[in-house]
Parts: structure tokens; sequence; C-alpha cells
């Protein structure tokens, strides 16, 4: 029995508390129902890769607080970074100097990127990443242009929400948003081409083309913001030729290529960084959710020219590279980096993606399995001649799953897409716990 399997025996021997704590009629009295839930449960802990509600059910953590736990709950190395760096210090300031774990965290993390990406600045949420690069690429380019993807999902901030596309809900109310950003047709592979990448980059190639010859002139743009996979837009992998067409015209035109890796970096897709699948090097990467296990923390990372002209100032944070949150995001890199956890992803993944096909061949509610290693979705829908999306078939599979013990949260336009974000140090064994989960749940609804 391995450490980890000892712990959670002892866990599971645990007698489990007598009163379920339901903490939904506090939030209902106290907490914003602005805030979507997948789940009305209340959560008491999270031991490796489960999570246990307050009446002592466990649930194995296929959503991973949705994308971020990539080690699991409470691993060990992490915690005692935190630990020992909570006793040191907690906080201090980006503006009053330098910090041992957030300088060494920005260059174990330009390390892990392809030249020239090497200067980092940290922030604490995804969506503050992406403004803070809006800002960035209008500042150094002298232009106000940003194009994003349709379907893509970038934040809640203004910045980040006006290159957002992904639901209506997320927009609706708020305009008028930043001026001068524009939504260019995704290349949605599945839903809009049947499975014809070529076809889908060429029809998306020729919708830019056209944006730029009609609405703005690529002189006038600064940048193009995409999400190599997009996450919560239904797990769509953008084409590799395709990004690679979008790199070269952005060298032909003096256009920064902002690479949105907050879901799909930190080897969610059985590489390091997605935008590798397509062997280009991007100008602005932006990553978040995984790098501190947990912890708030997020960086816009370019090459050291860029933000010497961004200059002295000209964004800024408070919390920004916390020392505790860089202390964790060392511990996370060193153990990515130790276990081979990036190639347990794309292993991992194969097998994963393997079951789900398998599945998909025996039932026709499946119309896809799609994704490059631990960021896979199983797209349900109606029919699979149209591919009218089933959201409602999924939100019973994902509340059927959580109800067997397995967490798989959806997403899409019309939540069609369930969502496979699983542990990047996942073990066969609970692949296969998940599938035969899966199975049980699809076979029920
Ligand atoms: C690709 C992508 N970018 C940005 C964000 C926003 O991150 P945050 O919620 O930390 O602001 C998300 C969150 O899901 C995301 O998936």
């Amino acid at each position: 029995m391995t450490d980890y399997e000892a712990r959670l025996a002892t866990i599971d021997a645990a007698e489990s508390p007598t009163v379920a704590e339901d903490y939904a009629a506090l939030s209902r009295e106290h907490l914003s129902p602005v805030l979507g839930r997948y789940f009305e449960r209340s959560w008491a802990r999270g031991e490796g890769h489960r999570l246990y509600d307050t009446a002592g059910k466990s649930y194995l953590d296929f959503a991973c607080g949705i994308a971020v736990t990539a080690l699991g709950h409470g691993h060990p190395a992490v915690n005692a970074a935190i630990h020992e760096q909570v006793d040191r210090l907690v906080h201090g300031g980006g503006g009053l100097g330098h910090y041992g774990p957030v300088s060494r965290l920005a260059a174990a993390i330009a390390d892990t990127l392809p030249d020239p990406l090497d200067t980092v600045f940290f922030g604490n949420s995804g969506a503050e990443a992406v403004d803070g690069a809006l800002k960035l690429v209008r500042r150094v380019t002298g232009r106000p242009g940003i194009v994003a993807f349709s379907g893509g999902f970038h934040g809640r901030t203004w910045g980040a929400l006006s290159a957002t596309s992904s639901n209506l809900n997320y927009r609706v109310g708020y305009e008028p948003l930043l001026p001068s950003v524009h939504i260019a047709p995704f290349p949605n592979v599945y839903r809009d081409f049947g499975g014809d990448e070529t076809a889908a980059t060429e029809s998306a190639m020729h919708a830019l083309a056209r944006l730029l010859a009609e609405q703005v002139p690529a002189t006038s743009v600064a940048a193009l913001l995409i999400e190599p996979v997009q996450g919560e837009g239904g797990f769509n992998p953008a084409p590799p030729a395709f990004l690679r067409a979008l790199r070269d015209l952005c060298d032909r035109h003096g256009i920064l290529l902002i690479a949105d890796e907050v879901q799909s970096g930190y080897g969610r897709t059985g590489l390091m960084w997605a935008f590798e699948h397509a062997g280009i090097v991007p100008d602005v990467v932006l990553l978040a959710k995984a790098i501190a296990n947990g912890l708030p923390l997020a960086a816009i990372v370019t090459r050291r020219e860029l933000q010497d002209r961004w200059g002295v100032g000209a964004h800024g944070s408070t919390y920004g590279g916390n020392p505790v949150a860089c202390a964790a995001g060392i511990a996370v890199l060193e153990t990515i980096q130790r276990e081979g956890l990036v190639g347990n992803a794309a292993t991992r993944g194969a097998e994963l993606a393997a079951g789900l096909r398998a599945l998909a061949r025996s039932d026709v509610r499946i119309g896809d399995v799609r994704g490059p290693g631990m960021m896979v979705a199983v797209e349900l829908v109606k029919d699979r001649v149209t591919r009218e999306p089933d959201g409602d078939l999924a939100n019973a599979v994902s509340a059927r799953c959580a109800d067997l013990g397995l967490l798989l949260l959806t997403c899409g336009s019309a939540h069609q897409a369930i969502r496979w974000i699983p542990p990047l140090d996942v073990t066969a064994d609970e692949i296969h716990e998940g599938l035969s989960i899966f199975r049980e749940a699809l076979g029920a609804v």
C-alpha cells in the first residue's frame, strides 16, 4: 500500500459526521445568488483525488475546482511549501521589493516556456491576467484593436468579458463593453464542420480576413486573443493549422498573439502548453488556475522587451505574486516535473478518450469525444446527424454521476459537453473507476 493509499484508507475508515451540515440554507440567506453553482452539496474537505461532503460521502473529483487542483487536494509537497511560507511571511506586497518564492517561481515558469518568453507579471486570477494583457498589448503597440474568437471564455472583468462570447448570459446587460474588441468565428470543428479540421480552418481564416478587410485594418489591431483549447466554450481544440495561420498573420502585420492558457496550460493537454501542439510560440501567454493548485495566482508571460516597453508603473497589483501562492506554485511545478505528470496526462488522457470512444460506439447520444490529454469533452446530442446539443441530458448525467460519487462538470453554450479534467497525477485505476461510474450514470438517465 502506498502512503497515499494508506491515507485514503484512514479517511475512509474514519467515522462519518453524524449530522450532515447543510450550508446551503445559510448561503441562501447571505451569499449572492449571482454565483451559479453546479451542485448544491456542502463540502467538508478534500484529500488526494477525493472530495468529501459534510455527510462524509466521498466523490472522485474529476472537476478539480474547475481545472485548478491539478495535483488533487492536500498534496503533501504543496501543503508543506504553504505551511513553511505562512510561518515565514504571508504578505509584503510586490511594490515593496523582492521575495524568494516570487522571483524563483518567475524563473521556473520562464524555464518551462520556449524562448524568448522569459518575463513574468503575477496577478491573482485568470480574468486579471487577461485584462493586464489587453492593457499591455495596447500600450506597447499603440493600437486599440483586439480580436478574440467566438465561444471563447476569458473571464468576468470588463476587459476579459469584452472578449468573451461563450454564453450570452455573461454579457447581457453590461454593454457597452470595451470598444475595439472584435469577435471572429472560432473554427468549431465538431459543431460547425462535422469533424473536418481543414474546412473549419479555411472558413475561420476566411472570416478573419474579411473582418480585417471590412471592419478593422490589421494595422489597428494590437493582438489576437485565443484559447488554444477552448475551455468553458466546450473543450474545443483549435486546429493546429489554424493556430499556425494566426501566428503567420500576426507576424505579417505586427500583431501580438496572446494564448490564454488559463485552463489549457500546465500539462493539462499532455504537453506543458497547449500551443505546443501547433508548434508555435505566442507573444503573450496567460496562466492561472493550476499554477498554485488552489491558491489565487495568475501570470502574464512575454519576452522581456515587451514588458520593458510596458513601462514601470503602467500596471500593478497589491496581492499579485503573493509569496505563499508562489511558494505553492514552486511546489506544483517541481512535482509536475519530478513525477513526469505531463506525460501522465498524455497517457491517462489517451486511456480516458479510448474508454469514452468505446462507450460512444454503443450510445448514439454521444455525438463527439474530443480533446488532447486530460482536457476531454463528451458532447451529448439529441441527434448525431443534426448535432443538436442536449444540455438537459448532460446536466442530468453530471447530477447522476455526483449521486454515484463522481464529480464531472459540463461546459459549452448549452452545457451540452461533459468535461473531464482529472488531476494530472490521476491513476489508471481512477480513470477506470470514473469511466465505469459514467457508464452507469449514462445508462440510468
Ligand atoms: C481560458 C480562461 N481564461 C480566463 C478565465 C478566467 O479566470 P478566473 O475565473 O480566474 O478569472 C478562465 C476561467 O475559467 C478560463 O477558463
